[in-house]
């Protein structure tokens, strides 16, 4: 059977997106690691709009889960057309008080666990010649982001990753987008590493979408075969002037701005 896999299904942008894939009659198979939701979701999703949706528990964050995943998949014989990379988490604060393993298990949540998910299943769409993947980076990947800098870091490489392999994939007939939300309203600023002064001071005054809107702009992007999106109006103009300056400068205004509100 062919399938949707969404990585970081259980709340915010990716559960919003299960919620539009399957109302567009997409067969689903859900990634995260909260097993209740995910079991009442598949069941929510497939009583109401008469889908196939099934779901594989996966900390992202450790090494060989996503060998697991693509093995449980085969085991299951399950096509995945569609790969959309979303499960990530963010840290905020003084990188040298951040507790280490935390950033480095967000690294390979947000980088390894991603890349080897592309690697993993590439090759059969581009045997069967059909597929795509959307890999969910960030505004936060346009520039450096002090106070966020190994998050931010993180999503600089999903979008340099991304960008490089939609073009080495354009000749195989397999679309690849970079998709970047900004700021958004779902469990991203509730999390341990996330939850704290900085983390509010961060995102205060920041242009903000529900996770409906950007899975609908997400969607969206995907039935018009784009390889490049920012969700959100705001965002877009955000990006466009950010390209304009001088990175080493956005992050010495952004930094200063930041330490002042935190009056330090
Ligand atoms: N919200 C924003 O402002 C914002 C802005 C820019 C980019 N983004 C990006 O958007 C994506 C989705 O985030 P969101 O805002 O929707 O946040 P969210 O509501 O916190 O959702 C994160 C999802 O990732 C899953 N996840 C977290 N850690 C995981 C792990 N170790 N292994 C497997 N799954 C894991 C979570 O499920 P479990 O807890 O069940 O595992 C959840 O389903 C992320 O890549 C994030 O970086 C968000």
């Amino acid at each position: 059977m062919e399938v949707t896999l969404i990585t970081g299904a259980s709340s915010g942008i990716g559960e919003a997106l299960s919620n539009k894939l399957a109302e567009k009659k997409h067969n689903l198979l859900l990634v995260a690691r909260n097993a209740d939701k995910l079991q009442k979701q598949c069941n929510q999703l497939s009583k109401t709009y008469g889908i196939h949706a099934q779901y594989i528990v996966a900390d992202l964050s450790k090494p060989n889960a996503a060998n697991e995943v693509f093995d449980e998949s085969k085991k299951r014989n399950l096509l995945v057309t569609l790969l959309v990379n979303n499960a990530g988490i963010g840290s905020s604060g003084e990188f040298i008080k951040n507790h280490l393993q935390s950033e480095l298990d967000m690294i390979y949540l947000n980088n390894a666990s991603l890349v080897a998910l592309c690697h993993l299943y590439l090759p059969e769409m581009i045997k069967n010649q059909k597929g795509s993947i959307i890999n969910v980076a960030s505004l936060a990947a346009f520039v450096p982001s002090p106070y966020m800098a190994a998050y931010a870091a993180s999503k600089a490489f999903v979008r340099s990753f991304t960008q490089a392999l939609t073009e080495e994939c354009k000749p195989y007939g397999i679309a690849v987008m970079l998709f970047n939300p900004g700021f958004t309203t779902t469990n991203f600023m509730n999390t341990p590493a996330n939850n704290n002064e900085w983390g509010q001071t961060l995102v205060k005054g920041a242009y903000t979408q529900t996770s409906e809107q950007v899975a609908f702009e997400m969607v969206e992007a995907l039935e018009k075969k784009k390889t490049f999106h920012v969700s959100g109006r705001g965002n877009r103009f955000t990006t466009k002037m950010a390209a304009l300056i001088p990175n080493a400068i956005i992050a010495k205004v952004f930094a200063n701005q930041k330490r002042k509100e935190m009056n330090l």
